[in-house]
């Protein structure tokens, strides 16, 4: 295949030198593999970006979409609306925790991340409590890149040049270092049984130095990630949940990366035993297969701002394709293809052998830790003295040319493989990137 000038397209979250002297080219995919452009085939380790949970191009979503296309391709939920956007929502709200019933649905997860937050602000102003304007995110959180998710994101390098927020923004610690309670839990495995405390920072901190009357909402992912697979210690979510509903805050789950099945229940509320007051999702919903996203909300939240003159609009927030047809037709195959093919059961039962086959890269050069919670794992290398990243950069690219798609949050190597996957397809997962540590090993020799 000719392949087409890079020159143009300004890639997203990529070194685009790089990667235009060396491209990586894939071009087909299907079940659990890419093809490249030179015919290689890539086993996907992190089910795209956390999105192809049933595997690349399943018949059962590529035909509902081609049925929606030759249907109704486009119509806006201003005003007017469709079926499958309620269909959809209605069947989400089914799934969810019971109490979150109502469904905005957006393109992606930076999308309802920031819907989520407006929510939050007009359900203040909405119950005469205005000046709850402040927002708790995690340090090494991440909820996208609208200036919503930067503000209560905790990645140094997302927000750097951005001014670091827009939006009043405290947060709390990560949930997870090797050194905390003199407990080494550099190779816990699973959620660490220490740790539950760090929690109490949002009362003993964050709500005495601003007062709980100026807070909005606290925001954390059930798990962090994007830096790297951070797991909460047992009891970590449930005390923050103790804390905001004492004080009065709304508590939401950027779910965008657990929901629909990663941990083995549709969503990580019901995995973990906690409900928050909104739930955020995308990724998986459309199996990657269109964009979309959305903010599952709570009714007493929802009805909270079912107010004000009935011609006006309740909410002023949407988007042109917010609830596209390709999209929630897409979702709704994947609905069925969760339930039909029980994938979140699926999960349950690959995740103890995912959990072995990930920790015997311990051996492994470099290795410094290894998390893992449901399908989620991440691998983090010794950085090269003075050049964090260097090394999980090189380690994905090595694994790419030996036919692993993994991703690299600084030093850390994520798997996240899709739900489809099976024993041996996690086994060679492993394999690969274990030759891929060692290549860097012969390539960056010891690290510090
Ligand atoms: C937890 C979390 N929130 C939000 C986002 C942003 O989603 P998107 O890239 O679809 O905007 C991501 C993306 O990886 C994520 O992991």
């Amino acid at each position: 295949m000719k392949q087409p000038a890079l020159d143009a397209f300004w890639m997203p979250f990529t070194p685009n030198r790089q990667f235009k002297s060396e491209p990586r080219l894939v071009v087909s995919a299907q079940g659990l593999s890419y093809r490249t452009a030179d015919g290689r085939e890539v086993m996907d380790g992190t089910s795209g970006l956390w999105c192809v949970g049933a595997g690349h191009r399943h018949p059962r979503i590529a035909e509902a979409m081609k049925r929606q296309i030759d249907t109704l391709d486009f119509a806006s939920n201003f005003q007017v609306g469709h079926p499958g956007a309620f269909e959809l929502a209605e069947r989400i709200a089914a799934l969810a925790p019971p109490g979150l019933d109502r469904v905005f649905l957006v393109n992606s997860g930076s999308e309802a991340c920031d819907t989520a937050m407006k929510i939050a602000l007009a359900h203040a102003r909405a119950r005469g409590e205005g000046q709850r304007n402040l927002f708790v995110g995690r340090e090494r959180g991440f909820h996208g890149v609208g200036f919503g998710g930067i503000s209560v994101g905790g990645m140094l390098n997302n927000r750097r040049v951005f001014g670091s927020a827009m939006l009043r923004a405290d947060h709390l610690r990560p949930t997870w270092d090797p050194a905390w309670n003199g407990t080494p839990q550099a190779f816990v495995r699973g959620q660490p049984q220490t740790g539950a405390e760090l929690a109490d920072e949002l009362e003993t901190r964050i709500i005495a130095l601003h007062d709980a009357s100026n807070i909005a909402a606290v925001i954390v992912e059930p798990f962090a990630g994007s830096t790297g697979v951070l797991v909460p210690p047992v009891g970590y979510l449930q005390r923050l949940r103790d804390i905001c509903t004492r004080h009065g805050l709304l508590l939401i789950f950027d779910e965008v990366i657990t929901g629909f099945g990663r941990l083995g229940k549709m969503f990580a509320a019901q995995a973990l035993g906690v409900v928050p007051d909104m739930i955020l999702f995308a990724k998986t919903v459309s199996n990657g297969a269109a964009p979309l996203g959305g903010v599952i909300v709570s009714r007493a939240v929802h009805d909270t701002l079912m107010q004000g003159p009935a011609h006006l609009s309740e909410l002023m927030h949407g988007y042109t394709c917010s609830g596209h047809p390709l999209a929630c037709a897409a979702a709704l195959a994947m609905l069925d293809v969760l339930d039909e093919e029980a994938l979140p059961q699926r999960v349950r039962e690959l995740s103890p052998h995912f959990e072995r086959a990930v920790h015997s890269l311990a051996d492994a050069p470099g290795v410094v830790s290894i998390r893992n919670i449901g399908l989620a794992a991440g691998v983090e290398l010794a950085p090269n003295p003075g050049a964090p990243g260097e090394r999980g950069n090189a380690t994905q690219c090595a694994a790419f040319d030996r036919g692993l798609l993994t991703r690299a949050p600084g030093d850390t190597l994520v798997l996240a493989p899709p739900f489809t996957s099976t024993a041996r397809d996690v086994d060679r997962m492993v394999d690969l990137l274990r030759a891929a540590i060692q290549d860097t090993h012969r390539t960056h020799g010891t690290p510090a």
